[in-house]
């Protein structure tokens, strides 16, 4: 698990109760709540403060190598708000899962919820998708959407997003680890289900 801050992604998918271990969780910011969380569990929680190693390239070198040290079969991106190296990609692809606050390829980038609002649309979400070379336009494994109202602000928004981000990143590691997300031309099927890749808010 590799995150950055709050860590609430991190806590939904360790409280899911999925056929999974957590073998490590790693934050390139010493301070972040999600460490915290991690140590309250009685997890692996490791810090390596990116800004001691200003070279982007050499940094994801020693991340990859302490990632692989816990041998995971998955690797989680809770909130690692860190752009990734093409090496680093390279080594993990198709064990690398992202969590995005929009319905991409809408709205790659920051500031997702300040730009939705801005261009007016009525319908926003969130991703989760494989990572790949191509920032924030991986393969796509599930979607949640929720609606725009006229009065909300980027926070009521992101708030309404993050409750859809809490329900879908757990279902999207569970089916990582039953073996069902099958990557072809691109695209990820589901195997040997009926269950939808898409979910809509519930709320009115
Ligand atoms: C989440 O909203 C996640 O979608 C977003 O950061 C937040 C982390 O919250 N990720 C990105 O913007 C990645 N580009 P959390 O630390 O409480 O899980």
């Amino acid at each position: 698990m590799l995150l950055s801050g709050r860590g609430s992604n991190f806590q939904a998918i360790a409280e899911a109760r999925l056929p999974i271990e957590i073998v490590a969780v790693i934050s390139n910011r010493p301070q972040a709540a999600g460490l915290e969380y991690a140590r309250e569990r009685g997890l692996a929680a490791i810090a390596l403060d990116h800004t001691e190693h200003p070279d982007r390239e050499a940094f994801d070198v020693l991340l990859a190598d302490e990632i692989e040290r816990h041998q995971p079969d998955l690797v989680v991106l809770a909130g690692y708000m860190r752009i990734l190296s093409p090496a680093f990609i390279a080594r993990f692809e198709g064990r690398l899962l992202n969590i995005h606050p929009s319905l991409l390829p809408m709205f790659p980038g920051l500031k997702t919820h300040e730009r939705a609002i801005a261009e007016g649309i009525k319908i926003h979400g969130c991703t989760v998708h494989f990572v790949t070379a191509d920032l924030d336009h991986g393969p796509i494994v599930i979607q949640a959407a929720v609606p725009v109202r006229a009065d909300d602000t980027p926070d009521m928004l992101a708030a309404r997003v993050l409750q859809q981000e809490h329900r879908i990143y757990p279902q999207a590691v569970r089916w990582f680890a039953e073996g069902r997300l099958a990557i072809h031309h691109g695209r990820v099927n589901l195997k040997d289900d009926s269950a939808s890749q898409s979910v809509f808010s519930t709320e009115r």
